[in-house]
């Protein structure tokens, strides 16, 4: 019943499947100092349990750009094909594959879907430069603004004081003036090495214990985000920021533009999504895989546009349904 499944909660729930194994792949991977077999089995299991859905997709944002299939690399089709209907898709069967290396905090496997057409498609931009807020910020602040003018507006939308405000940056020699002038203007910093996505959600999630992203980090996470924050309506804006010379050769030949600020309705342009998260290692929003003789349990957050309903649901898995490479 192909009606069905389209409808926003039970297409994100099945959803959830695949996000759910790829972090059990990467689980067996977690501080072995290997920044390449996780994530390497985190993409083959998403691939694998995409291709049980009965959708067509073509992954927008993906691993590189590569023809090899099979490694949900950009342009590549996945799912069932043949399905009624057709999506965008990203992806990030890793997100924090150092985390996952070092055996530390916040890593997750992300997928989202929107309807074909919708999902911007960031060519070689890698960075990206972002601001996030909860739904109450939402149109209020300019991104462009100096930080200080940014966190005043954010105050005054929040109804709090600068000084009770707490931004989530990337701990990156990038971001020292950033994190001077947050201090400066009275705000709190939360530091994180990596994991920008967890920051962003964080950000949009109201009382969570982090009001804004601000800084530059990958463009995918930055395209991820974005879907989540569409479907919960809150802010988000982003713009394109190369970091390294052939990022900005590659970015000037294709044409990108990175003066411009775009809104999370030019990054993201429909309100239909579907966005599943599962954590691989505890993270500041759900659990990460844990493992007992007889069940692997796994956290996962669903969000479904454009109800902005959000779910997190714990799933516990039978072992030997993933097969002898758990053991
Ligand atoms: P890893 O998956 O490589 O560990 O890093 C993910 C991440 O921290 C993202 O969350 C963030 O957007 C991006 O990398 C920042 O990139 P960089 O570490 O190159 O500044």
């Amino acid at each position: 019943m192909p009606g069905d499944l389209y409808a926003g909660p039970v297409l994100v729930y099945a959803l959830r499947k695949v996000t759910e194994a790829a972090a059990r792949s990467a689980y067996q991977w977690i501080g072995r100092g290997d920044r390449g077999k996780g994530d390497r089995a985190a993409v083959k299991a998403m691939y694998e349990e995409l291709a049980k859905l009965p959708i067509s997709g073509t992954v927008i944002v993906g691993g590189g750009a590569d023809e090899k299939g099979g490694n949900l690399n950009t342009g590549e089709r996945v799912g069932a094909l043949g399905g009624e209907r057709e999506f965008d898709i990203a992806v990030d069967p890793v997100e924090g594959i150092t985390y996952v290396a070092k055996g530390m905090t916040n890593a997750m496997a992300v997928i989202c879907l929107t309807p074909k057409g919708t999902l911007f498609d960031p060519a070689p931009a890698f960075y990206m430069e972002k601001f996030a807020a909860a739904p109450a910020a939402k149109g209020r602040i300019d991104p462009a603004a100096p930080v200080e003018s940014k966190l005043a507006e954010l105050a005054k939308a929040l109804a709090k004081p600068v000084s009770e405000l707490t931004v989530f940056v990337l701990e990156k020699p990038r971001h020292r003036e950033l994190v001077e002038r947050i201090h400066r203007a009275g705000a709190r910093v939360a530091l994180y090495p990596a994991g920008d996505v967890a920051g962003a959600l964080m950000a949009a999630i109201p009382n969570s214990g982090i009001d804004a992203l601000m800084g530059t980090g990958g463009t995918r996470e930055g395209l991820i985000s974005a879907c989540a924050i569409r479907a919960m309506d809150g802010e988000f804006s982003g713009r394109f920021d190369p970091q390294l010379a052939t990022e900005t050769a590659a970015a000037a030949k294709a044409g990108v533009d990175t003066s411009t600020w775009y809104a999370v309705e030019d990054l993201v342009r429909s309100d239909e999504v579907y966005f599943s998260a599962t954590g691989i290692t505890t993270g500041l929003l759900f659990e990460g895989v844990e493992r007992s003789s007889e069940h692997e349990s796994t956290q996962s957050l669903l969000i479904a546009g454009p109800s902005g309903e959000r779910q997190i649901l714990t799933t516990f898995h039978r072992r030997e349904s993933q097969g002898k490479q758990q053991t």
